[in-house]
């Protein structure tokens, strides 16, 4: 079959497509025809060998795809042609990939497979990074960084679904489009965040941040928190590892909360399923449509994945293949 694979750490640019074996499914997994595969920042960390992760080379990355079921375990409640979202972790940039039931979600009718590969590792890491870590209330007011990228616009998405009011932090007018897409109520631009972030609030300061950016604008995220206010710690794609000076957190009462998905889920079987169940009473009555941006043929995985690597990507990006 045909795969996007990573054979060399030199970057996106060096994701080339080829044939590999086909997976069997045989372990006890469910085997995926995939139509479609969600990018991630963790591939561009994969090709240059920066992730937390390092498969041995050379290895196929997709994290995340939609497709339909072509044979499932007895027992998974999965059967043949049943359209499905997954998460395989790695694998899913080819036409086929095997994945571990508990990491496989039944499609609502209303989702296309596009918007389909575009949830799992977004909305499920916003899922607990919002209601689990983060403790998000009705009626809280929560700023979102990156909220055009695949994380942030999941975060916008979920915490309006929650009842919360959004301010979405943006780096620029055109990505403020793709915030506004996924329903922020109020657009604001990175460079000097802070001072509109208090106007915006009476001064009072935001009851959560979620920030997949890190970088030099954590201080500020911090100042911008309210008494009791929680700032969630989800990557740093602004490159800097932030430090933070602990007296900040006293003065005002306030707490730097890790989010690690990956890790809390792996130590903790059926939680994903679990997670998946919250969220789809919220999928079925569409309350979740990810907003989407370029679509790339597989043979333009390298594309695809250097799309977020530049900063150019609004909405998710998608691998198209077939
Ligand atoms: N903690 C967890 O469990 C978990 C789970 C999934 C993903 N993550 C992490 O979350 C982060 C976001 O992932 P994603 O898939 O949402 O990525 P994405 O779609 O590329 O969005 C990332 C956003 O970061 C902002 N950004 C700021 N500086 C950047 C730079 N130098 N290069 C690229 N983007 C920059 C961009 O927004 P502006 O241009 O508007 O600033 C961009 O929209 C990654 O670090 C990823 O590893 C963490």
């Amino acid at each position: 079959m045909r795969a996007a694979q990573i054979a060399s750490l030199d970057g996106p640019s060096a994701i080339s497509v080829v044939d590999v074996p086909e997976p069997t499914g045989a372990d006890g997994e469910v085997l995926v025809d995939v139509h479609v595969a969600g990018v991630t920042f963790p591939e561009v960390l994969l090709s240059r060998g920066q992730y937390q992760l390092k498969p041995q080379l050379p290895f196929v990355p997709g994290s995340e795809v939609a497709g339909t079921v072509r044979s499932a375990p007895e027992g998974s409640g999965l059967r043949p042609g049943q359209r499905v979202a997954a998460f395989p972790g790695f694998g899913g940039f080819a036409e086929a990939v095997a994945v571990d039931p508990g990491l496989v979600f039944p499609l609502p009718d209303g989702l296309s497979l596009e918007q389909g590969a575009a949830l799992p590792m977004n909305y499920l890491t916003m899922h607990f990074a919002l209601a689990r870590r983060g403790r998000l209330q009705p009626g809280e007011t929560v700023l979102v960084h990156g909220a055009a990228g695949g994380l942030g616009t999941a975060g916008v998405q979920l915490a309006k679904a929650y009842g919360a009011r959004v301010l979405a932090v943006v780096s620029g007018e055109a990505k403020g489009e793709a915030a506004r897409a996924a329903g922020a109520d109020e657009v604001v631009l990175a460079d000097g965040f802070l001072q509109r972030v208090r106007e915006l609030t009476g001064g009072r300061g935001v009851d959560v941040v979620a920030d997949p950016v890190g970088g030099d604008r954590f201080t500020d995220s911090l100042r911008s928190l309210a008494r009791e206010g929680r700032l969630l710690v989800l990557g740093f794609t602004g490159g800097e590892i932030p430090t933070v000076r602990v007296n900040r957190l006293l003065l005002n009462n306030v707490s730097v909360v890790g989010v690690g998905w990956g890790a809390f889920w792996s130590g903790e079987p059926g939680y994903v399923q679990e997670q998946w169940r919250d969220l789809a009473p919220l999928l079925e009555r569409g309350a979740l449509q990810p907003v989407l941006g370029s679509v790339h043929d597989l043979a333009d995985a390298a594309a695809a994945v250097t799309e977020l690597d530049e900063r150019r990507a609004t909405g998710k990006v998608l691998i198209r293949v077939r």
